[in-house]
This record gives structure tokens, C-alpha cells and sequence, in this order.
């Protein structure tokens, strides 16, 4: 039998106090003001008269995929995990380390109870018996928002002591991989787990458990509250629902947009103010390095799920970094695969090797293209996790768009 060694918020507070790690907590809207606002009204609803499947039918309804990045359909995720026998868990995803994105802690730092709702309905929908927050510990204010936060909620009868459990990641990237970030919350070293079976049949602790991200639960709330127009209403270029763009690199107002799902790099541009000042649009990653890089010649694809599939590509957490000619594009896909070496748990050869050994391949004057091709390849077809499958991502982008850039007397460019 497993122990749960339940993190209290005083325990996540008295650790950030002890860090020192200055957490600037902005103005943000807390409890008060959350429930004065009607906030919390639905849960309570839901809690005395609610049926889920009316919950889950509406979910479904407006379309929510797991905006963590996989697009996984939310409402089908409910019913896997109420199908399985409980006691059943919710963990939530906080870890956001897909360099780029931003867009969790964006939301985190300004309506954390939008999230904490949307949660706390996800969980009642699948009668989780605890929530584990799982929070990158690189945002401290986040973490110092919870904890005063989930406190507020305690006081106030919603939850009882225990059922949020705040846990803080630690700053490896693949412990936002599901089942990594599970042995993570299991007191283990972060390594992902063979699926199946999935998490919703065997996760923490070996029990069934909805993990969804940050963003996707926003969503639920919203969903309950305002109706599944709020986020199917919305339609471009053939595309339904809005996303949560964000952007960075040579645009004027680097942040986070909220636009329609539809939205091609040109409107994302434009949204930002246009390019920044003297920069002349070259590249974008869609959805962070593991999206690899597009050229600007394709400018006019919805970047959405399912689209850039196509393009061999996808738009993941929709991380979106513009290029200009400033910059060298290998340069970028360098590293993208450095981060990668430096992020694989090294549990599987192909991208434990893949990684180091693509990085010393991509820094030779001229790449040897059937090399890096033929390194590619082992990797997607048998890495075990995400990270090993779309690290070569970049290469292979780089080798079909910016070809001129590897080839023999090319200008190797910046790395930074
Ligand atoms: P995935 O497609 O394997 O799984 C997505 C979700 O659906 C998981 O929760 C999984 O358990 C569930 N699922 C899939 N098939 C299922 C089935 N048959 N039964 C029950 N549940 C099922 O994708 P994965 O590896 O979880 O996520 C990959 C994405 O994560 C990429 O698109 C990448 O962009 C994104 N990512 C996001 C980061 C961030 O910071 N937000 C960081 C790194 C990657
Ligand atoms: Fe670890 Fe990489 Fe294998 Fe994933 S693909 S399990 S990160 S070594």
C-alpha cells in the first residue's frame, strides 16, 4: 500500500519562503472577488443536483481537446476514467516546460479560481477521491497564488483539508510527460512509463486518473457557466473554437492571444502589432521545438489541431516563436536538439544517443543529410515517449525548408 505524504499549502508556502525565490505575485482576482462574481455557484449547483453525463455531454459539445497539447478530446477522457473503478485521482498538469509557452501561467496569474473551478467540476464529474496540482516550481508566484488560494478555499468549506494536493516540479522537462509526472508525484525519478495501459486505467498510484492541463480545465468552467458557445461558437477559416497563442521572438507585442483556432501565422502577426522593428519575417515554430520550424511561404494554414499534419508537423501547446532573417534557422534546430539531450530521462537508447549524437552531427560545417535522416527515423519509430518521437522534428524541417543553410560553405549561424 502506498503513502501519500500530502503536501499541505503551508508546506508549499514555508518551502518558497525558505527558497527565497522572490515570487512577484501581481494583482490578480482571489477568492472575494472570484465569488462575488457568481463563481462557484456551478460547482455548488453541480454538487447538489448535477448529473455528469449532462456535464460531460456539454464538454463534448463545445468541442475541448487537451490544450496541454495533444488535443486529446476532453468530454471521451471523462468517460475512460469514470468507466474504470475507483477510488479514482485528478492530477492536473502545471508543468508547462515546452520551451515557448506560456500560457497556463498567464491564466494562473491572473484567474487562478477559473482554473481551480474548472478543476474541482472535472474532478467531481469523475468522483476523484484527491487533486494533486502538479506546478512547475520555475513559477514562483503561481505556486504562492495556490497555496494562499487552495487556503482560501478550505476556509471557505469548498474543499476539506487534503483534497488539493500542491506538488512542485522540479525543472525536468519530461516530468510533464503524463506518466512521468506521475511517478514524479509518486516520490520516483520522472521517467515515462510504456503505455498502454493508460493513465486513465492505471495512473497515480496505480489508480484511474483524469489528467488534464491547466488551460483544458479553465475551459470546463467556462463551458458549465457561459455553455459550450462560449467556445464552439467561434469559426475561421473552417475551424471552430478558440486557442490560446503563445507568442514570442521578433513580433512587436510578444504575450498571450486569445484567437480563433483558425488563425494562420499572418493573423497571429498582425494580432501582435506586426513584426518587431527592423525584422523581416523568415520562420515560426507552430508548437514548440518539437513542432520543428516552418518557413514563412506557409502563411496561410490554420494553426489549429489536426492541420499541420500535412506539414508533418503540429501545433502542440501552440508555442508560437517568429524567426526573422536575423536568425539562422539550424542555428535554432541546434538548440532545439541541445535542450533535447539535455532533457531526455535516458531511459531508451534511441534518444539518449539520438539526441547527443544528432547535436554532433548538426555541427559539422555541412550536415550529412542520410545520416541524419537514417538517426531520424530510429528515433521516431522507437523512442517510448514524445520527446525521443519528436525530437528529430527540427532536423527534418530544417532539411526540407532550409536546405541552403546546411550545405556545404553555409554560414553556420547564430546559436543563441
Ligand atoms: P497522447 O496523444 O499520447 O495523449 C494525450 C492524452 O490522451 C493523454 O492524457 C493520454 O493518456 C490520453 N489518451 C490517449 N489515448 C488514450 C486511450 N486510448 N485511452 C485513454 N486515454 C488516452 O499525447 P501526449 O504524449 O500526452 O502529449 C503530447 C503533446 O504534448 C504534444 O503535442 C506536445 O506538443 C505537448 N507538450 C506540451 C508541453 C507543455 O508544456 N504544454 C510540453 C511538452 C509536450
Ligand atoms: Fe526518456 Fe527520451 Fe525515452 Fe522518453 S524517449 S523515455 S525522454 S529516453
Amino acid at each position: 500500500h502506498n503513502h501519500i505524504d500530502h503536501a499541505t499549502p503551508e508546506k508549499v508556502l514555508a518551502a518558497i519562503a525558505a527558497q527565497d525565490t522572490h515570487a512577484h505575485v501581481q494583482d490578480y482576482e482571489g477568492f472575494d472577488a472570484y465569488a462575488a462574481d457568481g463563481g462557484y455557484a456551478t460547482l455548488k449547483d453541480l454538487r447538489k443536483n448535477g448529473n455528469w453525463e449532462d456535464v460531460q455531454a456539454s464538454v463534448k459539445e463545445s468541442g475541448l481537446r487537451g490544450l496541454g497539447g495533444a488535443g486529446f478530446p476532453s468530454g471521451t477522457k471523462w468517460g475512460f476514467v469514470r468507466g474504470n473503478v475507483g477510488p479514482r485521482y485528478l492530477a492536473v498538469n502545471g508543468d508547462e516546460g515546452e520551451p515557448g509557452t506560456f500560457k497556463d501561467r498567464y491564466y494562473l496569474e491572473r484567474t487562478p479560481h477559473l482554473f481551480l473551478e474548472g478543476m474541482l467540476i472535472a474532478a467531481w464529474a469523475v468522483e476523484a477521491e484527491t487533486c494533486f496540482i502538479y506546478m512547475r516550481d520555475e513559477y514562483p508566484a503561481v505556486l504562492q497564488i495556490l497555496a494562499d488560494e487552495i487556503a482560501a478555499l478550505e476556509q471557505a468549506g469548498i474543499v476539506q483539508k487534503g483534497f488539493i494536493d500542491l506538488r512542485r516540479g522540479a525543472g525536468a522537462y519530461i516530468c510533464g510527460e503524463e506518466s512521468a509526472m506521475i511517478e514524479s508525484i509518486e516520490g520516483k525519478r520522472g521517467m515515462p512509463r510504456h503505455r498502454p495501459p493508460y493513465v486513465a486505467q492505471v495512473g497515480v498510484f496505480n489508480r484511474p486518473t483524469l489528467v488534464h492541463n491547466v488551460e483544458t480545465l479553465l475551459w470546463v468552467a467556462r463551458i458549465c457557466r457561459e455553455g459550450p458557445e462560449c467556445l464552439n461558437s467561434t469559426e475561421l477559416n473552417g475551424r471552430k473554437g478558440l486557442r490560446s497563442y503563445s507568442v514570442s521572438g521578433r513580433v512587436a507585442n510578444p504575450g498571450v492571444y486569445l484567437l480563433p483556432a483558425g488563425s494562420t501565422i499572418t493573423d497571429i502577426i498582425d494580432a501582435c502589432g506586426g513584426m518587431a522593428d527592423g525584422h523581416v519575417f523568415k520562420a515560426y515554430q507552430p508548437g514548440g521545438p518539437s513542432s520543428g520550424l516552418l518557413p514563412a511561404s506557409i502563411h496561410d494554414v490554420p494553426l489549429d489541431f489536426d492541420t499541420l499534419q500535412p506539414l508533418g508537423t503540429f501545433i502542440g501547446s501552440a508555442a508560437v516563436v517568429v524567426l526573422s532573417e536575423a536568425d539562422s534557422a539550424r542555428g535554432a534546430a541546434l538548440n532545439m536538439l541541445r535542450f533535447f539531450e539535455d532533457e531526455s530521462c535516458g531511459q531508451c537508447t534511441p534518444c539518449r544517443v539520438g539526441c547527443e549524437k544528432a547535436v554532433k552531427l548538426m555541427q559539422a560545417d555541412t550536415w550529412d543529410q542520410g545520416l541524419l535522416e537514417e538517426l531520424s527515423t530510429a528515433m521516431v519509430d522507437a523512442s517510448i515517449c514524445g520527446l525521443g518521437q519528436a525530437a528529430p522534428n527540427p532536423i527534418r524541417m530544417v532539411l526540407k525548408h532550409f536546405a541552403d543553410e546546411v550545405s556545404d560553405g553555409a554560414d553556420k549561424g547564430s546559436t543563441t
